[in-house]
């Protein structure tokens, strides 16, 4: 299992809904989990490794190990706030990104059974910004033309060295 970089197109397609949660499922579930760890992430969405099906997984130190499958954004809080963020996507990249402070999510676990979540700060930036990654949407998207631009220009060159 490979992260796939800016520039790959399947970064810009929308993930599929997953139909049952079997085998095949747990085990790319499980494998993601691994990759975070690998790779020092917090999170990884199916696309991400060019498996273009609606799961994302999260890992953020102190927390335990969550995996979204199908995963519906029922609330999104008008409160904002502002962090650093970056994307195994898009390596070396680093930029306050805007988001809303908390959220609310329906999801399947690993197990198959749907839960509900209410999160807020870390937890509910990285949920967002995994969700997005199902929709083909990358954090840069986020900011405005201007500064998107440089930050791409910026990726491109240190990816030709
Ligand atoms: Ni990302």
């Amino acid at each position: 299992m490979k992260i796939i970089t800016f520039g790959d197109e399947k970064l810009r397609l929308k993930a599929e809904k997953i139909d049952t949660i079997d085998e095949e499922i747990i085990a790319v579930a499980k494998e993601m989990l691994e990759l975070i760890k690998r790779d020092k992430g917090v999170g990884v969405a199916g696309p991400q490794v060019g498996f273009m099906k609606r799961i994302f997984v999260i890992h953020i130190e102190g927390d335990e190990k969550r995996v979204f499958i199908n995963p519906s954004l029922l609330e999104t809080s008008v409160e904002t706030t502002k962090y650093e963020e970056g994307c195994l996507s898009v390596p070396g990249i680093y930029v306050n990104v805007v988001r809303s402070e908390s959220i609310k999510i329906q999801a399947w676990n690993i197990k198959g059974r749907p839960f509900t979540l209410e999160a807020s700060g870390l937890l509910a930036r990285v949920i967002q910004h995994e969700y997005d990654h199902l929709e083909g949407v990358l954090f840069l998207d986020h900011l405005n033309d201007k500064k998107r631009e440089k930050l791409i220009e910026k990726f491109e060159k240190a990816q030709k060295k």
